[in-house]
């Protein structure tokens, strides 16, 4: 294959896609082309797959061509990567579970083809276990074709840094991070198990073809570890280099850390977009250390930017138009300042009361990625409604609602105790009751947030999206019925500003599907008049900070604003301990809005731009026919 001089740090081929969706249509077109060549010449088709969420939409579409055209998995072996040792197949996070709720249970792949590791083999037994697997891999001829995500670790199947490039099928630990990433599934990390049964990275260099996936921009820097860096143990996903017919497929949000989505200025020629520009400028600013109005023609062409500097220099003029650009993001009024030329202001000022709404895929993402802000929303005269898109009660642990049930039975002491049912890992066998009471629970703390960012009462609207009520983390299913109730009240509503967050995230994160569910409604909407009249401005959880070079409107809040916005991340009280949201507990969380709001701040000044305590920042979001056409299907 021919490397274009932007890919050429990259050590395997890597193919990036739009979305999660259009890879995934063309990887299950390629299995299904294998699947059916095999059986033309009377052979098995021998697959090696992987659990997780990222594999969760090829499936989907595997279903879908057996549904629809006719695809039969008769002649398909399957090899799974791992499997959680100590739990059984019957318990609902274990990956044979997932994996017939996700695909066998939906095709006619016979059981006796089905293989996946035994997370309950006694202990003196793993080791013969883990042998006869790799046996019975080698009897049938191989794998064809290993399916990989990666996780955050680097790690390919349950194989932690330190693994070796020679492993083979075994018992591992997990990794700290790792454990942390599967609490959501298993709602919280002391349900976790400790160790897993893996196929080697040696096992899975043995595949003939091996597609490795990749969503969102949580995993952008590993996926750029993996393909630019050296092979090395501590990311056992680089050691995929060595293997002949490998390929990364992955969307952009997963592609932005790699050096040609990154600085493409450093490997080759590129196209000076203003918005390339502002990156380059801001990047180089960073790099030699210097505000922006210091920089110097020498600096630009010592940095890949020559070119740039022979389009639009010298350095002084490129230097001010870069500055001036970032100087205009910068507003203390994120609903437009009345009465005042708004030329170059992020927001417009009429009207002068504007009805904004603020979505929030669960309670607390509205204060942690915006709460300085909605506070002066308020204050400013605007008229502000918060809509909670989700319950968020899967991110309730049991131990925080059984105070809640605890309270309210001895407050009505006649009444039997209304106890969640503890349930080790398994939401799905929840009460309903359980998931009520903390979703109740979740309603009460985001009504003290909004209290203590200065929100009148009544200004919050819960929308328990179905998607959420009916499905789980990393499985959710959104409907027509999700978007047609966020359109209701949007349509409602009005807004003249429109609040959201989600973009780039994991697509089958809380956070992703429920922008999926806006870009839906926003089309159903788009016929009416106020709604082309609404702007969208794109915030963030402070797990991700925007660049400098990607903000639209940069917010300024004073200390005392902070804190303020700290006090009310801290109402959300069942979120203390390790749960689910963003995989930290609610002190992490609030260390990371505090220590994003404030770093902003630094990246501003260092800029050259005024020194201020902290910043949230935003960005405007235009639909792109790519996105609005990702409808979710009923
Ligand atoms: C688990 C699996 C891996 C998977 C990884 C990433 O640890 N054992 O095979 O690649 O998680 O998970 P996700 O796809 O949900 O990001």
């Amino acid at each position: 294959m021919k490397t274009l001089e932007s890919q050429q740090r990259e050590r395997l081929p890597v193919h990036v896609h739009a979305t999660a969706d259009e890879a995934c249509v063309e990887l299950a077109r390629e299995i299904a082309a294998l699947i059916r060549l095999r059986a033309a010449a009377g052979k098995m088709a021998v697959l090696g797959l992987a659990t997780g969420s990222t594999p969760v939409r090829l499936y989907r579409e595997l279903v879908r061509l057996h549904r629809e055209e006719g695809l039969s998995f008769k002649n398909v072996t399957t090899f799974n990567l791992d499997e959680y040792y100590g739990l059984t197949r019957e318990h609902p996070e274990s990956y044979w579970c997932f994996m017939h709720e996700q695909l066998f249970n939906h095709i006619d792949l016979p059981a006796p083809q089905i293989n996946l590791p035994n997370g309950t083999v006694p202990r003196a037994e793993v080791f013969a276990a883990c042998q006869a697997y790799e046996e019975k891999i080698t009897a049938l001829g191989g794998l064809d074709l290993q399916i990989l995500g990666i996780g955050r670790t680097g790690h390919i199947g349950f194989n932690e840094p330190g693994s070796g490039r020679d492993s083979r099928t075994r018992l591992v630990t997990l990794d700290a991070l790792t454990r942390r990433d599967a609490a959501r599934d298993f709602l919280g990390e002391p349900n976790v198990p400790r160790y897993a049964i893996t196929m080697g990275v040696g096992t899975i260099l043995a595949a003939r073809k091996i597609v490795l996936l990749a969503w969102g921009e949580a995993k952008a820097r590993v996926v750029a570890q993996a393909v630019e860096g050296a092979p090395v143990e501590s990311l056992p996903a680089s050691f995929l280099q060595g293997h002949p017919d490998v390929r990364f497929l992955i969307d952009e949000a997963a592609a932005a850390e790699l050096t040609r989505y990154k600085h493409p200025w450093l490997v080759g020629p590129v196209e000076w977009t203003p918005a390339l520009t502002r990156r380059a400028v801001t990047w180089l600013s960073r790099e030699v250390t210097r505000p922006v109005l210091k920089l110097l023609d020498e600096h630009y062409s010592e940095h890949g930017m020559a070119d740039l500097l022979t389009e639009q220099g010298p350095a002084y003029d490129l230097n001010i138009r870069t500055f001036n650009e970032i100087q205009h993001t910068i507003t203390g009024w994120p609903g437009g300042k009345p009465g005042a030329d708004d030329t170059h202001r992020p927001e417009r000022a009429e009207p002068r009361s504007k009805r904004v709404v603020v979505l929030a895929p669960e309670p607390s993402d509205d204060v942690l990625g915006m709460g300085g802000t909605l506070t002066r929303l308020v204050e400013q005269g605007h008229e502000v409604t918060v809509v909670y898109l989700t319950s968020g009660s899967l991110a309730v642990p049991d131990e925080e609602a059984q105070i809640v049930s605890d309270l309210v039975r001895d407050l009505a002491s006649s009444e039997p105790a209304a106890n969640p049912e503890p349930h080790g890992g398994n939401d799905e066998n929840a009460s309903a009751h359980s998931r009520r009471l903390k979703a109740l629970l979740r309603r009460a703390e985001a009504r003290a947030a909004l209290r203590n960012a200065g929100i009148p009462a009544g200004s919050e609207r819960f929308l328990d999206l179905p998607f959420y009520e009916q499905g789980r983390y990393r499985q959710f299913r959104p409907t027509l019925f999700d978007s047609v109730a966020l359109a209701g009240v949007l349509r409602e509503l009005r807004p003249h500003l429109l609040f959201a967050t989600g973009v780039g995230q994991d697509p089958s994160s809380v956070g992703a599907v429920c922008f999926s569910i806006l870009t839906t409604a926003l089309s159903q909407l788009d016929a009416e008049a106020w709604s082309r009249d609404c702007r969208v401005w794109l915030y963030r959880t402070p797990d991700k900070a925007w660049g400098a070079h990607e903000i639209d409107m940069a917010v300024p809040l004073s200390p005392a604003q902070l804190s303020a916005k700290i006090h009310s991340i801290y109402q959300h009280k069942s979120q203390r301990s390790q749960t689910p949201m963003l995989g930290a507990s609610l002190h992490e969380a609030w260390q990371q809005a505090d220590a994003t709001a404030r770093g902003l701040a630094v990246t501003y000044d260092a800029l050259g731009l005024a020194e201020y305590e902290a910043i949230e920042a935003f960005q405007r979001w235009h639909a792109t026919p790519a996105i609005a056409s990702a409808s979710p299907k009923i």
